[in-house]
């Protein structure tokens, strides 16, 4: 029991070495364990003598331990905060990871040429009420249309609710439109739609843009006008034709189904020319039911409409052939048909990458 313990349990120059150190003086074996140990074996009267000071010295021995395990773990911090640096300043990875999906692209470009014609973008939910999806939309309830579009029906929140579907097409967004900003309006609705069918052109869920017009005196001529200017810029040639067939859709009347003109180029189909003829949209004078369903005059107000398959415009000007490629996820076809983040459509500086 020297002096000497103290002293080298304050100089101990690190933790394991003041562990050590404890477990020589405390430990089961320890030289202080053995001396209160000890006491058990003295007379009553050595033992009254001895006791205060054995335990004074086991005291001064754990406040010494105590003393310099603070010291030592306070320096470790202190080396570690003076030695160890988070480089908040390093630069980041700026070389993409990933890139942008050819629907956003094309999203993006049909934003950026409709905008220059006077087009705002609406959008609208995509869990629908019937009303907005089908019978504003000129398809009352018996309407045979509504068996034609395959629809998925949501489960009512409330017992007795009508239940609410998963848009079948864009067009509840005119009706959203004409009642939320009234007339005249020029807007352009993209976003997902749903319908229960999958093969290798048809996925339950894919991607339509609606274009609406409202206003005094719309005519057919500024449908077609509008239609040919679109698709020229889209597919930036100025030889794209074309043919307006007579159709039919509840909500437009009269209606045309639209095909462009394609041609093989080096074994590739392309756009442009007259030699064949691909359906690309659906369009039709507004029906005045559907304006009047709107609270708009129909004597008043009339309007052109139009709804196009985005992944579709997207697999004509890229050239894939798949459909369901598009929601697979897999990196390996994003790499090879994703834009750069920076290729940001504009029509000065072309609005294909
Ligand atoms: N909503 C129609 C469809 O999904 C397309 C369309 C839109 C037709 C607007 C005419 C006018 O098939």
């Amino acid at each position: 029991m020297s002096e000497d313990l103290i002293t080298q349990i304050l100089a101990a120059p690190d933790l394991p070495a003041l562990e050590q150190l404890r477990v020589a003086a405390l430990g089961k074996q320890g030289s202080i364990t053995a001396m209160l140990k000890s006491l058990g074996s003295m007379d009553s009267e050595t033992r009254a003598a001895e006791a205060p000071k054995v335990h004074a010295r086991r005291e001064a021995v754990s406040n010494a331990l105590a003393e310099r395990k603070q010291a030592l773990e306070g320096a470790e911090m202190e080396r570690r905060l003076a030695t160890e640096r988070v480089d908040l300043t390093l630069p980041v990875d700026d070389r993409p990871q990933g890139s942008v999906h050819p629907v956003s692209q094309v999203m993006d470009e049909l934003a950026e040429i409709f905008a220059d014609l006077g087009f705002a973008v609406a959008e609208g939910p995509e869990i629908e009420d019937q009303w907005h999806n089908f019978t504003a939309l000129n398809m009352p309830e018996t309407h045979p249309a509504r068996a034609m579009h395959d629809t998925f029906y949501v489960n009512p929140r409330v017992e007795g609710e009508e239940p609410r579907v998963l848009r079948t097409h864009t067009s509840p967004v005119q009706i959203r439109a004409m009642q939320a900003l009234g007339a005249p309006l020029r807007i352009i609705a993209p976003g997902r739609v749903y319908r229960s069918d999958s093969d290798a052109t048809h996925t339950p869920m894919f991607h339509q843009i609606e274009g609406l017009v409202i206003d005094r005196a719309i005519t057919l001529g500024h449908l077609k006008w509008t239609l040919e200017t679109f698709l020229k810029a889209f597919f930036e040639r100025d030889d794209v034709h074309i043919r307006m067939r007579p159709s039919y859709f509840p909500f437009t009347e009269p209606s045309a189904e639209v095909d462009v003109g394609w041609s093989i180029d080096k074994g590739r189909r392309v756009v442009g020319g007259s030699e064949c003829w691909m359906e690309v949209l659906g369009s039709g004078m507004v029906h005045p039911r559907v304006i009047a369903a709107c609270g708009l005059d129909p004597d008043e107000w009339q309007g052109f409409a139009f709804g196009t398959g985005v992944d579709r415009l997207a697999m004509l000007k890229y050239g894939m052939d798949d459909l369901r490629a598009f929601f697979d996820g897999d990196l390996r076809w994003l790499k090879h048909y994703g834009f750069s983040f920076l290729d940001v459509p504009t029509l000065s500086a072309g609005v294909g990458a």
